[in-house]
């Protein structure tokens, strides 16, 4: 494996004699990568999502090493529908994609969206579709949801603007599927003004939105004055905070949720094991 790894380096170092010619160069890359895909899906074992990021060339493998392997624990769909808001490269004309070619390959039966501002169909294969995209636009964000009509992983690493990622979450939540994963990268902005955040953890801070929204996995046991302020979130199961990213993840429906009135109603015989904790159990 490792002297195939080097072989498909040194080609990759030798193709950049075409340069000049960028759609041919990337074009040369993208397929150098997927060669090496098919070969490392056929000898590893053990799958791991960061090992993929890593190959692909994309920087998640390392900063969120950790998320990222846990990530397809979360995700119960065989065939999960993916988009990730934020395709890389930017303007600079063919480049970017990285993560997506990753995630391709780790979901080979999957499918997968990549959303940018700017145009990458340069992209678009069999299983992979590229769209344009400003995150910050309600209309565009309902428009791209009404078409796919449910995503089971959308993954923000689009501007990193905190007001852009609130705008995205609000209105992609709902498009989200049942037992849907929602992962928003690159927080750190939430605590940087230059990106409109909020240092002193006000309005602006994302972290601090989602700190909010940390009871509506127990959404059954608050008082509804609480209750209100969250109606559109109390089907959030978990949310886990890393540094510089989160992960949500919505409640599967047949999950029933017990309240703590039914707890208590089956208890009564066992007075002494009356509890005000909810619990959830699989039907
Ligand atoms: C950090 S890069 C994404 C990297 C890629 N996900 C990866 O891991 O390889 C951010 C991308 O977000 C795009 N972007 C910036 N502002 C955006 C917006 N308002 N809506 C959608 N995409 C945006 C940029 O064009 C850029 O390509």
């Amino acid at each position: 494996m490792k002297i195939l790894k080097i072989i498909v380096v040194k080609l990759l170092k030798f193709f950049k004699v075409f340069e000049k010619n960028r759609r041919l160069n990337f074009e040369i890359v993208f397929r150098l990568r997927n060669i090496y895909f098919h070969f490392y899906n056929l000898f590893s074992f053990k799958k791991k999502l960061s090992d993929y990021l890593n190959i692909a060339g994309s920087d998640k493998g390392i900063k969120y090493f950790k998320m990222y392997n846990i990530l397809p624990e979360l995700i119960e769909q065989k065939r999960p529908t993916i988009l990730e808001i934020g395709i890389g490269g930017h303007s600079a004309k063919y480049s970017g994609g990285k993560s997506l070619q990753a995630l391709m390959f780790f979901y080979k039966r999957g499918k997968i969206i990549g959303a940018d501002i700017i145009d990458k169909s340069f992209l678009d294969r069999a299983n992979l579709e590229t769209v344009i995209l400003d995150q910050n636009s309600t209309y565009q964000l309902n428009k791209l949801g009404k078409k796919y009509k449910s995503f089971d992983l959308i993954i923000d690493d689009g501007s990193h603007f905190p007001k852009h990622q609130k705008r995205s979450f609000e209105v992609l939540f709902k498009y989200l599927s049942d037992g849907g994963v929602y992962v928003v990268e690159d927080m750190r902005s939430s605590y940087r003004k230059g990106y409109e955040g909020n240092p002193d953890l006000g309005k602006g801070n994302l972290v601090h939105f989602f700190t909010e929204l940390s009871h509506a996995p127990n959404s059954e046991m608050l008082k509804s004055k609480f209750l209100k302020k969250m109606k559109n979130y109390k089907n959030i199961e978990l949310i886990c905070f890393f540094s510089g990213a989160v992960i949500i993840k919505k409640r599967i429906k047949r999950h029933k949720v017990v309240s703590s009135k039914d707890l208590n109603q089956s208890f009564k015989s066992f007075d002494k094991r009356k509890t005000k904790q909810g619990y959830v159990v699989l039907s």
